[in-house]
């Protein structure tokens, strides 16, 4: 008889319900209550005085401070049930009643769907969001390029654990050696944005020489060079010890990516404009060889001889349904891979940005390459060295940018068009999971990230 009645509890009633974190209520939920949306006033303005309360400001003060926060946080929290966004009256009353929400608050509807990013917020926080990473380990971090956050995912778990926000079109970001800080190019202020992953904070702003685009780290961590956009181009390099932009480095054209080769030997910048290859010596930070190609060049990535010296750059090029191969040593093109028109698929060209095919991962064992199609709304797999075609394999649309951990165990797809992260096994090369993330993702990458 006990048996049967614990067998008829639903599941949710046998797991303890999240607990609310108090550092996500003052970092992400207090700020809603202080923005105006247009044509409503505004939470604070009312509920000052009503219930549930919220401390009065202090005067000339544009948030609450630590002892008001706690306040509003004992206030709110009883007006939420942990886990259960729909059943908590501080997300469902000032939702619409058309989406799902109460019938009527005296303070106006705030949100007309539940995907409003203001109630996905809320959503988050009484589902046990934590404001911090609470584990060391490697995530995956998608960057949104028209959102004004980075979703961070565990590859554990195949689950977000955690968002950043504060940078406004973030653009590339890397993850810096152990683990303690990442670097975002923050493209609506021109700065290099460094983050503490203690905190997932925004510490410092670095001013940049121009509008930046990609970056990437030295294997030591010492360096970050990043590629500018801007004027005749140029690779700014910042010094991660006096975080200071230390020397901008003239190349050819202005630059979309930059790679450090997995050597650590050289910095590789490459220019859309001008078609063009720019190797810097990353010993000296200055120039050492060009390479102009036929179209403007896209992502790369690089093989390696035996002994770890850059073999060949794998590089996609403007209007390119494929990749070419630029032997380094050499410093030649020689080889064309276009990735095979499948029968009976939609073709996509609205959209493109000149750029059919973005995006290229190798597998850490060094066997197996992928390279986005956004023709075909696809991955495509080839095997290395021999770039034998394997398979496409669709993942949504405008796929763009690629990267995979460590384990080489998942391929993770930043899927632009359907603001998802698709994730494709490595082995039965089928895609695993579909994670949603923010707005127009593209720019991914991985790395450890360590909060102990
Ligand atoms: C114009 C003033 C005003 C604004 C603005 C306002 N409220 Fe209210 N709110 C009220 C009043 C009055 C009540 C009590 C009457 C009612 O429940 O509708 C209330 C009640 C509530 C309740 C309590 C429901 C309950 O079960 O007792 C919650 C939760 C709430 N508001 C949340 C918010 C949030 C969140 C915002 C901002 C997004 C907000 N309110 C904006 C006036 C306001």
């Amino acid at each position: 008889m006990l048996f049967l009645t614990l067998l008829a509890l639903p599941l949710q009633a046998q797991q303890a319900p999240p607990a609310l974190d108090f550092a996500f209520f003052q970092q992400y939920v207090q700020p809603i209550f202080l923005r105006q949306r247009a044509g409503h006033a505004r939470c604070v303005s009312c509920h000052t005085h009503r219930i549930p309360p919220l401390q009065p400001l202090s005067a000339g003060a544009v948030t609450w401070n630590e002892e008001q926060s706690r306040k509003n946080f004992n206030a709110w929290k009883a007006f939420v049930k942990p886990g259960e966004p729909g059943k908590s009256r501080m997300l469902m009353h000032p939702l619409a009643a058309s989406a799902g929400g109460d019938h009527f608050h005296a303070g106006g509807k705030h949100w007309n769907s539940q995907n409003d990013p203001e109630w996905q917020t809320l959503a988050a926080w009484v589902k046990g969001r934590t404001a911090k990473l609470t584990q060391s380990g490697v995530r995956v971090l998608q960057s949104n390029s028209a959102g004004d956050n980075i979703h961070i995912i565990d590859p554990a778990t195949l689950q977000v654990t955690g968002v950043m926000e504060g940078t406004e079109v973030p653009h590339g970001l890397v993850v810096a050696p152990g683990g303690r800080r990442i670097y975002v190019t923050n493209e609506a202020l021109v700065t290099l944005d460094v983050v503490d992953v203690a905190t997932l904070q925004v510490s410092k702003r670095i001013p940049l020489s121009g509008r930046p685009n990609n970056l990437d780290v030295s294997p030591d961590g010492k360096y970050v060079y990043v590629g500018i956009r801007q004027g005749a181009g140029a690779v700014d390099v910042i010094d991660t010890a006096s975080l200071r932009n230390a020397k901008t480095v003239p190349v050819k054209g202005e630059v979309h990516n930059v790679y450090v080769t997995p050597d650590g030997k050289h910095v590789v910048a490459g220019s859309i404009a001008a078609s063009t290859i720019s190797v810097l010596d990353a010993a000296t930070n200055t120039l050492a060889w060009t390479l102009t190609l036929s179209a403007g060049i896209r992502p790369m990535a690089f093989t390696q001889n035996a002994d770890g010296s850059t073999k060949d750059i794998i590089v996609q090029l403007s209007d390119f349904h494929g990749i070419a191969l630029v032997d380094f040593q050499s410093r030649k093109e020689y080889r064309r891979v276009t990735i095979p028109d499948p029968p009976g698929i939609h073709k996509e060209t609205e959209g493109l940005q000149g750029s059919p095919s973005h995006g290229l991962a190798i597998t850490p064992d060094g066997k197996m390459l992928w390279a986005t199609s956004k023709y075909y709304g696809a991955v495509a797999a080839f095997r290395l060295p021999s770039l034998e075609f394997v398979k496409l394999v669709p993942v949504g649309s405008h796929p763009d940018w690629l990267t995979i951990p460590p384990d080489g165990k998942h391929l993770y797809v930043a899927v632009a068009g359907d603001d998802t992260t698709v994730v494709v096994d490595n082995k039965t090369l089928e895609v695993v999971k579909t994670i949603p993330v923010g707005s127009v993702p593209k720019r991914i990458t991985n790395g450890f990230l360590r909060v102990d």
